[in-house]
């Protein structure tokens, strides 16, 4: 059995790669990565020499690239994590959302009908299905929530899954879309909540909190989505969504007292900025159909797994502070301003 996993050089990517080649020695893994700012070859040093492990510089969009590969490695699985991932950047320049994202799913897809109608899995994101209000803590997304999309990082998801779906209806490709909330966890790059304020902390640097703090997010151990995954590309149904999730909703402010308090910090870090524009209030996943269908739980309770990714950012203080040391201070100069000097 060969995977390609797109994306594998980033925070999810990665950890599916790792979990996958514990769990399934017998399977090959092909990683394709652009390798962009937010793909770290570094992540993957621990099985560069597998001999079950390539790793594959390319770009998705790269159509002669993705079918040479294809043509070679005649893969029978393929998991596409490869996107551009932040909301605050599609906000800024939402043209290469459009184009990794939606373009490049395409592309994947084309190369899974033209080598063998190959199994295709889309890694997605509850984002498509837009905000639920804050005082309707009954509401939840359903796989039958209609698409609802704010940003442009979310619009260009929901188009890539519509054309996920139109690719099996059209062409009776077989695939599986899995839609899941907000995943923290090892690897997961410092531009996103959990990371960003456990490394600003850590450096005695202002944590800042858009608008007042209220917004909910649902999040999940970063293994128990890769758990998921492995089940809805052996056991899931073809055609089918999965919402992945675990009720673990909680407001951003919540999360950045736990870190203060976790690392020893005082909360007067904590400062209060500009509100992201067009900002979804709450997501929240009802996972009832991949739990009776394929019986997934989560398994890392909140508490358990906020403490794991806290230590995993003390031992590995090397792999962010490259990051942070780079081309990163530009972005974090434009998006936050001149933010310790207020
Ligand atoms: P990430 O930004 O950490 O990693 C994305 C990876 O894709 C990087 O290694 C990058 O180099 C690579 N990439 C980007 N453009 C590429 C291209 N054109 N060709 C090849 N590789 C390219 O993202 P992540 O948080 O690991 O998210 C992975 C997937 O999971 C995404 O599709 C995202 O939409 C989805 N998702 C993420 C979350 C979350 O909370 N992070 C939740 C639900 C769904
Ligand atoms: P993020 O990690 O970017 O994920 P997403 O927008 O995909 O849910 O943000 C999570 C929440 O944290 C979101 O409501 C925005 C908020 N947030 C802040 O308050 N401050 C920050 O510096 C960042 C990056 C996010």
């Amino acid at each position: 059995m060969t995977i390609f996993v797109t994306g594998g050089a980033g925070f999810i990517g990665s950890n599916f790669i790792f979990y996958m080649l514990k769990k399934y020695q017998s399977y090959k893994i092909v990683c394709i990565d652009k390798l962009t700012y937010a793909g770290n070859l570094s992540t993957l040093e621990p099985v560069m020499n597998y001999s079950n492990f390539r790793f594959v510089k390319l770009d998705i969009c790269d159509r002669k690239g993705v079918y040479e590969l294809f043509e070679e490695e005649q893969p029978d699985i393929v998991v596409n994590f490869a996107a551009e991932s932040h909301v605050d950047r599609s906000i800024k320049n939402p043209e290469i959302f459009l184009q990794t994202n939606i373009i490049g799913t395409a592309i994947l897809m084309d190369a899974c009908r033209k080598y063998g109608n190959i199994r295709y899995h889309q890694v997605s994101t509850d984002e498509v299905y837009g905000d639920l209000p804050l005082d309707r803590t009954d509401l939840f997304f359903t796989e039958n929530t209609p698409i609802h999309t704010s940003s442009p990082y979310s619009s260009s998801k929901a188009s890539a899954d519509l054309l996920v779906l139109a690719y099996y209806k059209t062409y009776g490709l077989p695939v599986t879309i899995s839609r899941c909330s907000n995943n923290y966890g090892p690897y997961h790059f410092p531009e996103k909540l959990i990371p960003l304020m456990i490394v600003n902390a850590l450096n005695n640097k202002l944590l800042p909190v858009y608008g007042e703090g209220i917004n909910v997010r649902d999040w999940l151990y970063v293994e128990d989505h890769c758990k998921a995954i492995d089940l809805i590309i052996h056991s899931g149904i073809i055609g089918e969504v999965y919402n992945i999730g675990g009720h673990n909703e909680m407001k951003n402010i919540d999360i950045v007292k736990i870190i203060c308090k976790e690392l020893g910090k005082p909360e007067s870090l904590i400062t209060f900025v500009e509100d992201r524009r067009g900002h979804d209030m709450r997501y929240a996943i009802d996972p009832t159909k991949i739990y009776t269908e394929l019986g997934w739980l989560p398994e890392t309770t909140f508490a358990e797994g906020i403490r794991k990714t806290i230590q995993w950012y003390l031992d590995n203080q090397e792999w962010w502070e490259d990051i942070i040391s780079g081309e990163y201070q530009n972005y974090y100069k434009k998006m936050y301003g001149n933010l310790e000097e207020v």
